[in-house]
């Protein structure tokens, strides 16, 4: 037996943000980050429409990125004194993420971070509150995820919460709002969608429901991300909707290492003055983990047809993992996204000499390797890697060499 879910309700295309106007409820409160939506005039757009629908709504601004157990906390005390019952989060997968790890707090105020982590583990939500999320980034679609990413920045660790407990009510994926995305963030984010849609479709939790989207998902992102990179807002829209695709195959099929792999590198340098963001993380790590996982018969055949929807061409599947690989690099340098972490920049952009000494990432390697071995994405990775293997590809990883072990 398996599980397939996803939002009661999910609508998309230009100015679906008006679906806000048609909620029923009496207090609202919106989560948001940094400016991006406020700026945009989206924030003042999803009042206006909330007040029409007869809302008294609440602001929480300012979510960070990569948002912390402390913000967290400290927005499910707004909750609590506001008693919302509609929790609307819009923006990237920052404030979302962090509005759906408050609503936990706020339907379960003695319910610990820790209590939050232990995978499945979430009690029954919608006592107090419905979600509705939208997002302003085409990537990490957690408008349609039962996942929901916070850093602990004392031990530099990214936690996912899984749950489909956190899966939201409604999802607005309106593409106005990502049309003002500055290019970097088009580019790690549609790295990130890509990355979920192959995780998902070579994980060992796919089914044919998952299979589907994760497919289509892959095509769109080929066909768009790079010309959506380059300011075709067209394929900007229609990545929109390809990251949510993904989004739905990965929320049921789960992912795999590079994720984990991702999670635990992400704030592991922050000492360092900066992160690896998230996007990036995966798009450099990608093309090592398809070599590695290729290892397995199945993972290998998987990664062949995905190549071969891909119309990458190829006569054995030896072959066309190499030609996967090869393609995903080649949309990294048209992304200007670096190949390793010794070449990431402090601004996320390939340097010569990354942000990460060397030393650095060699003293911290192992404890690392452990952690991402524990993340929670590890356990659908078609291929189970020995703390040795992780400390080997993530060096592969760090001075971009092939894997071939
Ligand atoms: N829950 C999940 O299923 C899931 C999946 C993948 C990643 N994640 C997590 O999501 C986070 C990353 O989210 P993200 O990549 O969407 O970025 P983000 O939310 O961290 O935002 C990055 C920056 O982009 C700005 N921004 C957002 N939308 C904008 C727009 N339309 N125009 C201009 N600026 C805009 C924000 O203000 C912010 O400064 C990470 O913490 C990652 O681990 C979660
Ligand atoms: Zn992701």
């Amino acid at each position: 037996m398996a599980r397939f879910t996803l939002p009661r309700d999910v609508y998309h295309g230009k100015g679906s943000l008006e679906q806000l106007k048609n909620l029923k409820g009496k207090k609202a409160v919106i989560c948001v980050g940094g400016g991006s939506m406020k700026r945009g005039g989206f924030l003042q757009r999803a009042e206006d429409y909330l007040k029409e629908a007869g809302f008294e709504t609440k602001l929480i601004e300012g979510i960070e990125a990569d948002p912390s157990v402390e913000t967290v906390m400290k927005g499910a005390d707004v909750m609590l004194d506001f008693q919302p019952d509609w929790i609307i989060a819009m923006g990237g997968g920052s404030p979302i993420d962090a509005a759906k790890a408050m609503w936990i707090k706020y339907e379960y105020p003695d319910c610990t971070f820790e209590d939050m982590c232990k995978v499945f583990g979430i009690p029954e939500l919608r006592k107090k509150a419905h979600f509705c999320a939208i997002p302003s980034t085409s990537g990490t679609a957690t408008e349609v995820t039962a996942f929901s990413i916070i850093t602990d920045y004392q031990k530099g660790i990214k936690y996912p919460i899984a749950d489909f407990e956190i899966t939201p009510d409604i999802a607005i994926v309106d593409p106005d709002l990502a049309e003002t995305m500055p290019q970097k963030l088009t580019a790690h984010t549609g790295m990130d969608a890509i990355t979920h849609a192959i995780e998902a479709y070579v994980s060992t939790a796919n089914c044919d429901y998952t299979d589907a989207l994760a497919i289509h998902a892959i095509e769109m992102i080929q066909d768009n991300l790079v010309k959506s990179y380059n300011g075709d807002m067209g394929c900007r829209d229609l990545m929109h909707n390809a990251q949510c695709l993904a989004g739905m195959a990965f929320s049921n099929a789960l992912l795999g290492i590079v994720h984990s792999m991702a999670h635990k590198t992400g704030a592991a340098f922050a000492d360092q003055g900066a992160h690896i963001i998230h996007g990036a993380a995966n798009a450099m790590y990608l093309p090592k983990v398809i070599q590695f996982n290729a290892k397995d018969a199945t993972a290998k055949k998987r990664y062949g047809v995905i190549a071969d929807y891909m119309k990458l061409g190829g006569n054995s599947d030896d072959e066309k993992v190499d030609l996967l690989v090869k393609y995903l690099r080649k949309m990294n340098d048209d992304l200007n996204i670096p190949h390793g972490i010794n070449k990431y920049g402090k601004d996320g952009l390939p340097a010569d000499t990354g942000f990460v000494p060397e030393n650095i990432f060699l003293e911290r390697l192992p404890e690392i390797a452990v952690n991402a071995i524990g993340d929670a994405c590890t356990g659908s990775n078609p291929r189970q890697p020995s703390p040795e293997e992780m400390e080997k590809l993530l060096k592969c990883c760090y001075y971009d060499t092939d894997v071939d072990f």
